[in-house]
């Protein structure tokens, strides 16, 4: 293949896309790109600046300050890396309390338009590994490859959990995986861009291969194009 590729990689959350993509990249000559880390970029926003009195995130008024947030990626030791008007803000996208109202900013369809532009700039020129919830159904729906990653319910609990306390947050394993069930429910029921698998993506269950055995596996559709 002389053309650099457009790889859409979709998938539930704690499956390894952004840790596999971002070896694929490197394999390939490929940019990355963890286009979750976006919505946890307005997330950590919204918790910031737009909070009501119930603690809630306050959508109408995260909606009418979406103009003021810029987002880009800055590569740091060459890691492309989430800088939120001109701030690092990589670590605090990680954060329990990102992961725990993430899903709830990502339905909202203003939202998701806002960032639309940045994914699709970013892969107009090829070259590019994007991962997501949405990526080969609605982002990029003539990506050259397509797959859709999944893996049981505890063993991604399992996963997260290990990064998490690696990381240094103090949490426990049923804590974990009760938000991966309710972040699951949200990204595949809501009414924009809901997560599912493209008509024409490859299924990649890793529940029971590592993180090795799926980029080899991964790697092998696209060597047979
Ligand atoms: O991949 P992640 O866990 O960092 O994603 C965080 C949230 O963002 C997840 O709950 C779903 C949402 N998301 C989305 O709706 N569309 C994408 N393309 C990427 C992420």
């Amino acid at each position: 293949m002389t053309k650099k590729p457009v790889i859409a990689i979709d998938g539930f959350s704690s499956t390894g896309k952004s840790s596999i993509s971002k070896i694929i990249a490197k394999t390939l000559g490929l940019i990355h790109m963890d286009t979750g880390a976006l919505y946890r970029g307005i997330t950590y926003f919204a918790l910031q600046n737009c909070i009501d009195d119930n603690n809630a995130v306050d959508i109408d008024r995260l909606i009418k300050n979406l103009p003021k947030i810029n987002l880009e990626f800055q590569n740091v030791d060459a890691e492309l890396q989430l800088f939120m008007n001109g701030n690092n803000i990589n670590k605090e996208i990680r954060f329990p309390q990102v992961s725990d109202h993430v899903s709830q900013v990502a339905k909202v369809a203003d939202v998701r338009n806002f960032l639309l532009k940045t994914q699709r700039d970013i892969a107009e020129k090829g070259g590019v590994i994007m991962d997501g919830r949405d990526i080969g159904t609605v982002v990029l729906p003539n990506a050259d490859f397509k797959f859709f990653m999944t893996a049981s319910q505890d063993e991604r609990a399992r996963r997260r959990f290990l990064e998490l306390e690696l990381a240094g947050e103090k949490t426990d394993i049923e804590t974990v995986k009760q938000n991966l069930i309710s972040r699951d429910k949200i990204d595949s029921e809501r009414e924009v861009s809901p997560l599912k698998q493209a008509d024409d993506a490859i299924l990649i269950d890793n529940t029971d291969i590592n993180k090795e055995e799926t980029i080899a596996l991964i790697l092998s559709y696209i060597k047979k194009f």
